[in-house]
């Protein structure tokens, strides 16, 4: 399915029974709904809303982009689609910095959070400046240059090797002004440690056991500082927990909404 907005078609979709509770999944960078692919046998009770982010997966990029963008598309689909029940949103790496500003941004539409694989901290300066650097060189050389320089870091060293296949030609094919417009949306993303404190919804933190990317540490200290939140460590899977332990991370989504 897709819907225009402000003249670019964003791709998403749409599962489950209408009145299932409502799921909003955010996927990371340089990734698209095909994330949720295998954890989805384990959502099949709930009405699951998977955009593609703009510039990624199916939808048409814009050579600006931000997290409060990033939020209004959500927004904007929702809005067309939904039935303005609050929902679960569920944001995985990249998508958990969406989720931060989803929460800053619609507090309304939030029943619950889940932040998975992912990490409250802004940048460094070095960190920011490795971005907008890679922005420049995806853009003369395509894409393949981010998949090459994550796909290493992105699985536990007991993945397959078929699935870091799959995942480093999926990232290749990423649209170059995509992915060089969301590395600039990453550098340029508030500090969200502020905002743990503030977040007043049950939440779920999930987190690969030997996630090099947002190491297990950022994912201790985001349960440290949002009140009463759960925390579930996933074994043998890294910063691809939702892909390498499917299962695992689905029930763990399924069973925390359930309880809501
Ligand atoms: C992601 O998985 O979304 C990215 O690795 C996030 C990041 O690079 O900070």
């Amino acid at each position: 399915m897709n819907i225009t907005v402000d003249g670019v078609k964003l791709d998403y979709q749409i599962s489950g029974p209408a009145d299932g509770q409502p799921i909003l999944l955010i996927h990371g960078f340089p990734f698209s709904k095909a994330l949720w692919e295998p954890m989805m046998a384990s959502l099949l009770d709930f009405r699951v809303i998977a955009p593609d982010l703009r510039g990624l997966g199916r939808s048409e990029p814009s050579d600006e982009t931000s997290m409060a963008s990033y939020v209004d598309d959500c927004l904007s689909i929702l809005k067309d689609q939904h039935d303005g029940r609050p929902l679960t949103v569920l944001g995985m790496s990249m998508g958990g910095y969406i989720a931060f500003e989803f929460f800053r941004r619609a507090r309304l539409h939030v029943q619950a959070m889940v932040f998975l694989d992912t990490r409250s901290a802004a940048d460094s300066d070095e960190a920011k400046k490795g971005r907008f650097a890679t922005a420049e060189t995806v853009i003369k050389e395509g894409s393949a240059v981010v998949a090459d320089a994550m796909v290493g870091k992105l699985f536990a060293p007991s993945a397959a090797p078929e699935l870091r296949a799959k995942w480093r030609d999926l990232m290749s094919q990423s649209n170059p002004r995509g992915v060089a417009a969301a590395l600039k949306a990453i550098a340029n993303r508030p500090d969200s440690t502020v905002t743990c404190a503030k977040i007043d919804v049950p939440t779920l933190i999930i987190v690969g056991e030997e996630d090099a990317i947002t190491p297990p540490e950022d994912s201790r200290k985001m349960n440290a500082s949002i009140a009463g939140s759960m925390l579930a460590v996933i074994p043998q899977a890294g910063h691809m927990a939702a892909v390498e332990r499917p299962l695992l991370v689905g029930d763990a989504v399924a069973e925390f909404v359930r309880s809501l």
